[in-house]
């Protein structure tokens, strides 16, 4: 089975580059399963039902989010309408939606996806670790599912490569977001689980994490807050995550990252050759 995971969509430049490229980018490589993280497609902040649809249209299997779920505050009343959105699972019991589920890829497969958020320089949710735990040993590879995809959206890439070793050889892909910054370690763990501290954006990387770069520039330097945050709107680039899972195991044999688009070096798997 072929797994892809996009990077956080960033506003309008984002969605285009993500709705644009995504069809044929499935087609081309024969993705089983797609899961995108949402959380600021809408401006930059949060997600609309509108744009949600958008993204399952676009080859979506799986929406997740992370800290700015409840920006666009339909979201509220809309998550739990859609199985296919994730916010994340350590918030409170009684908060809206869901943070984990299991769909049905392409190829028959059961695939639990779990979104889950950080600690560190994040809100104060219940414990991630915990919260995986409990999702994992209700749903297991080989025991409910046949391969785990879990974002873990967080600041601090030691808590997200903690979450890596936590799960491996238990989730085909861990995979971390938040950043907006791809980084270069994505591999494959000792225990077989495919690993990347974090993924990305989807949007424009002449930015300051995805946002139009001055008014970041006057708060840094004046520390003095002078105008809104807004995303920037020139071409965006994708960024994201493709990993070839063993269909007897669930467990990851490749990972190769899925790069294009002005501003990332570009990188496309070629999981044809021989492994
Ligand atoms: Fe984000
Ligand atoms: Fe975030």
């Amino acid at each position: 089975m072929k797994l892809l995971f996009l990077g956080d969509v960033m506003g309008r430049s984002g969605r285009r580059v993500v709705t644009q490229l995504l069809p044929g980018l499935i087609e081309k490589h024969g993705f089983d399963f797609v899961v995108v993280n949402g959380e600021n497609a809408a401006g930059g902040f949060g997600i609309t039902e509108e744009i949600l649809q958008s993204l399952l249209e676009a080859g979506a299997d799986c929406v997740t989010t992370g800290n700015h779920v409840w920006d666009q505050r339909e979201a509220l009343i809309f998550a739990d309408r859609y199985d296919r959105f994730l916010r994340p699972v350590n918030y409170p019991p009684g908060t809206p939606g869901r943070g984990a589920n299991v769909y049905t890829a392409r190829n028959g497969a059961r695939v639990l996806v779990v979104n889950v958020m950080g600690l560190i320089f994040m809100p104060a949710l219940d414990d991630p670790f915990q919260a995986v735990t409990r999702e994992l040993s209700a749903c297991a590879i080989g025991n409910g599912c046949d391969a785990i995809v879990v974002d873990i959206h967080a600041e601090a890439s030691s808590e997200k490569q903690s979450m890596g070793y936590f799960l491996d050889g238990k989730a085909s892909l861990v995979i971390g977001t938040h950043t907006h910054v791809p980084t270069a370690d994505y591999r494959v763990l000792a225990g077989g689980t495919a690993f990347m501290t974090d993924v990305g954006m989807c949007g424009d990387y002449d930015s300051v994490i995805g946002m139009e770069k001055d008014e970041p520039l006057r708060r840094a330097t004046t520390k003095i807050p002078s105008a809104r945050f807004g995303p920037a709107t020139g071409p965006a680039a994708l960024s994201g995550l493709a990993v070839d899972v063993d269909d007897a195991t669930g467990l990851a044999r490749r990972v190769a990252a899925l790069r294009l688009g002005p501003g990332l070096p570009p990188a496309e798997p070629d999981f044809a050759s021989p492994s």
